[in-house]
């Protein structure tokens, strides 16, 4: 049997996907197929590393050492051929909250900021939070897939109020994987207007077969010097729960405010559970990342045999990256308040709504297939069936 194949009973564990699912759908026995981590054990490098770790017993406060950077520089050169300085990483509890701390710390109350919808919802809401204006470059979808609309972008970013740019890459929920000329013009356009490109790249290593990931930051030393890299093993090695992510600045002065802006909320010293996983994961998962890359990929070629198969009522968007799925449900002519009754009550999944992601989210919604194929059957078959009780 495959190790992905085993299904994990995750009650009890305060898991947010399982224990927090019937309180936050306000429903009872859903199959949570939503928020965006796995259902499958961590590498057990890591679990190892973990085990001897708390086996010491004490847990005083604790820092990332050049240890763990030496691991994070590692996995950069040798999976995404960056090569970054130690200097330039900075550690933060997550990458929303970097989000955060980017938007805050380089905008001004009143400045516009671009986001890409539909796109991962904290985008919008760290920008409207922090009391920033958003300015919405909506993706275009041509022949299945989604683009990003350059013409609009062009017009848009001229404003000199738009300060920032929240990039996703792979985007979440489309699963593009940005193409290296894309990448290259959004840069230039982002140069030419002063805009500073904060990208999160939290799912760069969920890269489908046929398609390369590329850091925007990669690709010249002046792009690099205009963007804040966000990076973490969270999605990569199911360390979500860890919190600890990697914020790659090379532009000092930029590195320096941020760092400011840390320290003002008085985050210093991560949990020693989250430096010892990020080291084991990057130094020992990467046999353990290639065999969950093969099971997402056969994951993947189930569900859309499936649907193609048995609902053609629903379009997948094939993603090239991320386990995330977006399906479109506009052919059963729903509101979007219509289609999550119908999936909720309906076929009992709870999956992330299409519009929480923005205005061209409605009409879809997003299923996350990092679970043992069993548990994807079973949801799909829950979709059958709510759907023939339809006809
Ligand atoms: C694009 C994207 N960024 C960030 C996050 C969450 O990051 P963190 O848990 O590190 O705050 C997610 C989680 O789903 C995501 O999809």
């Amino acid at each position: 049997m495959n190790v992905f194949d085993e299904r994990i009973n995750r009650f009890d564990t305060h898991s947010v996907k399982w224990d927090h699912t019937e309180a936050i759908f306000e429903k009872e026995d859903l199959l949570p197929m939503w928020v965006a981590d796995m259902d499958f054990r961590a590498p057990q490098p890591v679990i190892d590393a973990l085990t001897t770790r708390i086996q010491h017993g004490i847990f005083g406060y604790s820092m990332p050492t050049e240890n763990t950077k030496s691991a994070i520089q590692g996995w950069l050169n040798r999976r995404h051929h960056w090569s970054i300085q130690q200097d330039w990483i900075v550690f933060t509890p997550g990458v929303v909250p970097a989000l955060s701390a980017a938007v805050n710390t380089y905008t001004e109350k009143g400045d516009k900021v671009v986001i890409q919808s539909p796109v991962y919802y904290p985008f919008r809401d760290m920008v409207e939070k922090s009391e920033r204006e958003v300015v919405d470059n909506p993706l275009v979808r041509k022949n299945g897939k989604y683009e990003m609309d350059f013409n609009d972008l062009e017009t848009k970013i001229a404003d000199p109020e738009v300060k920032m740019l929240l990039l996703c890459n792979p985007h979440n929920p489309v699963g593009r994987v940005w193409k290296k000329e894309e990448l290259i013009k959004l840069a230039e356009l982002c140069l030419a207007n002063h805009v500073l490109i904060v990208s999160d790249d939290i799912h760069f290593d969920l890269i489908f077969k046929g398609y390369e990931h590329t850091l925007i930051s990669s690709l010249s030393n002046e792009i690099a010097a205009n963007t804040i890299t966000c990076i973490a093993p969270s999605k990569t090695f199911n360390l979500a729960g860890m919190q600890l992510s990697t914020i790659i600045i090379p532009d000092e002065e930029k590195r320096e405010k941020f760092n400011a802006y840390m320290g003002k909320l008085g985050l210093f010293a991560p949990s020693p559970f989250g430096i010892t996983a990020v080291e084991a994961a990057y130094n020992h998962g990467e046999e353990w990342l290639d065999d969950l890359m093969d099971y997402l990929q056969e994951n993947l070629s189930y569900l859309t045999t499936f649907i193609n198969e048995r609902l053609p009522q629903i379009d997948v968007i094939e993603p090239e990256g991320t386990y995330l799925v977006w399906l479109d449900f506009t052919k059963l002519n729903m509101s979007h308040e219509e289609l999550e009754q119908f999936v909720q009550g309906e076929a009992r999944l709870a999956l992330d709504e299409g519009y929480i992601f923005g205005e061209g989210g409605k009409g879809f919604e997003r299923i996350n297939i990092a679970c043992p194929q069993s548990v994807l059957q079973e949801g799909l078959e829950r979709l059958e069936k709510a759907i023939k009780g339809k006809e």
